[in-house]
């Protein structure tokens, strides 16, 4: 039915028309106030009149957008409505964690209601397609965009794209608490080279087919109606004009019917790469490799309808282009009703409700990681206690909101001291000891850390030596992560490792509490400190979350969704690398110098994907499976049991490796195939179940092609990708 609407609809358009509907302006003035004066804004307000702008990204409030909707819809000839976009990351206005702590969590319930409620806040505003989720892989923590992703393995990062699609979309895209979701960024840009922001990025075919691209595949299949472009190459080619990852694979080989928007201005940027001489050249590169909208770069709106009416390129590219946005409007039903998503008293009720801040702060509960917990320092206890709170993000209410979160409001969140002093049992001290970041930290750098002022620190000494417990909150700025945060250096940023080190000289009983958006450096803390909770930047609940976390009223069950190196020149690490010929753990005695490994440090990482304690301890014993060998496309199940060995009730992530043991290509050494989330009360044990086939079991050629080859396979099952209960079982032919 909608094929037949966008193909009458398309008929009626003239070629400016449809040039129209791939233009994607930002929002260029105050909506609500007088029209636009300056030259390039008059023209986009014109354009915008006449039919020539297909979608405006960063508009926002419902009076915002009805008023830019209005503009469209009543004055253009057509009145096709705007498709509004907006980075809907980790909520609007109530946030959730940034998605990789959420990804920590492993708990795809959670994470696709944490959708639900930033879909819902955002509908609400007006807002009807948000760029979100990331799916890039990325398995290097210098990268600042690490914090918008799933981590590092594909097939946690797969099932959290589903989750987080189906959460924005919901079951029926008119419903006006849904909104489009967009997988981004098609492809590879969290393997920007050295993880520095915008660069190249160097991967194989079989890393491509592997694992940058399962993520995407699987939000396609979610349904994902949209995908955005990146700012990166791949093989040569900007992913923005690469017609075999747009065209045959995505659009040919998945199916998708969706459309692609290219990154802000990913598609003008050809020509600064060196890949278009000009806006015409980038203009038809990247239309006939499959990219349908322009976002912000001026390039379609400039060159495209000469290039049509020249014959340079098809009209039927562009009215594919164009057909595919106006269906995602049609199933969006903006052509019913163009004002779907701007009722004022749904924006009042929705945004901010008491239902939207328990789910984050839910969501922020379980994202957290107890990373170390000796002498059962934590919880702590709830009476006659002096817990002494030192570092720069104790009174925080900004930071820990994180990056990407351009729909909430600065201050909004609940900051760590606050959430402590909801407990009033203990005598809580607290003092800062050294500021973090000078001044506004968003779009300023590094440089702008306090790397010399101490004069804080003897008095954070002072109130930690009479404590019982020094809690300190360290990290990094919830804008140190994010869009154009790379960093070189991956220890505590500024003076906080000194003043760690200096009040751990008056005061052994620490818990440091970590406040990050990547993988840190913390060695020295590891040895040291007893206690360490990785709290990442948690949004609107923070403080809330970390202080029921820290008390003991929830018992942490999150698992590291991403690697935590030893040293910087281990990066890129990660648990799912495909095996060597020189293996390191030669056998004792052996030679040591020519294997894979460092002179200088151990191969291992500090914290392993997949790694996090509880309050409880879980044993895994009866590694079984069902039989000894089948034949592919049959199913062999695996059974373990679990059981809670410690005091408290608990919640363990418990995870299945595989390693394929001889193949037509090199197989990474384990691979995470199957998780299960189980709650278990003090000496309760279970006996879980998991199901291996085929979709587990093979793997893509460089060329893309899926295969299932026979041959032995080994099965470990446990609590991180350290697991060590193995079994095999053979694949027959
Ligand atoms: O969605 C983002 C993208 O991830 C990075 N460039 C800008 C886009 C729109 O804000």
């Amino acid at each position: 039915e909608i094929t037949t609407k966008v193909d009458s609809l398309l008929k009626l358009m003239t070629l400016e028309e449809k040039v129209g509907q791939t233009v994607q302006y930002n929002g260029f003035w105050d909506v609500t106030g007088p029209a636009p004066n300056g030259a390039n804004e008059a023209k986009k307000y014109d354009d915008l009149k006449n039919g020539r702008v297909g979608s405006m990204l960063s508009v926002r409030g419902v009076k915002e957008v009805r008023a830019v909707q209005k503009i469209a819809v009543e004055e253009s000839r057509l009145g096709i409505p705007l498709i509004i976009g907006f980075d809907v990351i980790h909520g609007y206005k109530t946030l959730s964690p940034i998605p990789l702590a959420e990804a920590a969590s492993w708990d795809l319930e959670a994470i696709k209601k944490s959708a639900q409620v930033a879909a819902s806040e955002a509908a609400a505003s007006g807002i009807n397609w948000t760029f979100a989720p990331m799916v890039d892989i990325s398995r290097d923590p210098r990268w600042g965009r690490v914090m918008e992703g799933g981590g590092e393995d594909p097939y946690l990062g797969s099932k959290i794209a589903v989750a987080r699609v189906t959460g924005f979309q919901g079951e029926d895209l008119t419903d006006p608490l849904t909104i489009a979701a967009c997988a981004k960024h098609f492809a590879g840009y969290g393997f920007a080279e050295a993880g520095r922001e915008y660069n190249k990025a160097e991967f194989s075919a079989v890393t491509l087919h592997n694992v940058v691209l399962p993520p995407f595949k699987a939000a396609v299949e979610a349904g994902t109606r949209t995908l955005m472009n990146g700012f990166n190459e791949w093989n040569g080619l900007p992913v923005t004009a690469n017609k075999y990852l747009l065209r045959d694979v995505l659009k040919d080989k998945w199916d998708f019917s969706g459309f692609v928007v290219s990154d802000w201005a990913s598609i003008q940027e050809m020509i600064t790469w060196g890949y278009a001489k000009d806006e015409k050249e980038a203009a038809i590169r990247a239309i006939n490799a499959g990219t349908d909208m322009d976002m912000e770069g001026y390039v379609y709106n400039e060159a495209l309808e000469e290039l049509v009416e020249n014959g340079t390129i098809d009209e039927e590219v562009l009215n594919d282009a164009v057909r595919r946005i106006l269906s995602v409007k049609f199933e969006l039903g903006l052509f019913e009703d163009p004002y779907r998503y701007c009722d004022e008293e749904r924006e009042k009720t929705v945004i901010g409700s008491k239902e939207n801040h328990e789910a984050v702060l839910d969501m922020a509960k379980k994202s957290i990681v107890l990373l170390k917990n000796e002498k059962n320092l934590l919880p702590l206890q709830k009476k006659n206690q002096h817990i002494a709170i030192i570092g720069p993000l104790v009174d925080d209410d900004n930071s820990p909101l994180g990056s990407w979160r351009l729909g909430s409001d600065d201050h909004t969140g609940v900051s760590f001291l606050e959430g402590m002093q909801a407990y009033k049992g203990n005598k809580i001290s607290y003092e800062k000891g050294v500021s973090l970041i000078s001044n506004d930290p968003q779009f300023t750098k590094e440089l702008h850390v306090n790397t010399s002022d101490t004069t804080g620190f003897s008095k954070a000494i002072e109130t930690a030596k009479t404590a019982d417990v020094v809690v300190m909150v360290l990290g990094e700025h919830g804008f140190q992560t994010g869009e154009g945060r790379s960093r070189t250096v991956l220890e505590l940023p500024g003076l906080q490792q000194e003043l760690l080190e200096k009040v751990y000289e008056v005061n052994k009983n620490i818990v440091l509490v970590l406040n990050n958006g990547r993988p840190l450096l913390l060695n020295w803390a590891a040895e040291n400190i007893p206690a360490i909770v990785e709290a990442w930047q948690l949004g609107t609940e923070s403080g809330n979350a970390i202080a029921q976390v820290l008390y003991g009223d929830y018992n942490p069950s999150g698992k590291l969704p991403m690697t935590f190196p030893r040293s910087v020149g281990q990066i890129p690490i990660y648990y799912n690398k495909r095996n060597t010929g020189r293996p390191v753990d030669p056998a004792p005695g052996q030679e040591q110098v020519f294997w894979s490994k460092y002179i200088d440090e151990e191969n291992s990482p500090l914290y392993s994907f997949g790694y996090g304690l509880s309050y409880t301890s879980f044993e895994y014993t009866n590694l079984k499976l069902n039989k000894d060998s089948f034949k592919t496309s049959g199913e062999i199940d695996v059974q373990v049991t679990l059981k809670n060995i410690g005091d408290v009730a608990g919640r363990e992530v418990a995870q299945l490796y595989i390693h394929d043991k001889y193949a037509s290509i090199i197989r990474p050494v384990k691979e995470l195939k199957g998780f299960q989330l189980v709650d278990l009360k003090k000496g309760e044990s279970k006996t879980i179940h998991f199901t291996l086939t085929d979709k587990e079991l093979g793997f893509y050629d460089a060329e893309g092609n899926y295969k299932v080859e026979s041959g032995e396979f080994s099965v470990f099952v446990g609590g991180s990708s350290e697991a060590s209960l193995e079994t095999t079982f053979t694949l027959e032919d």
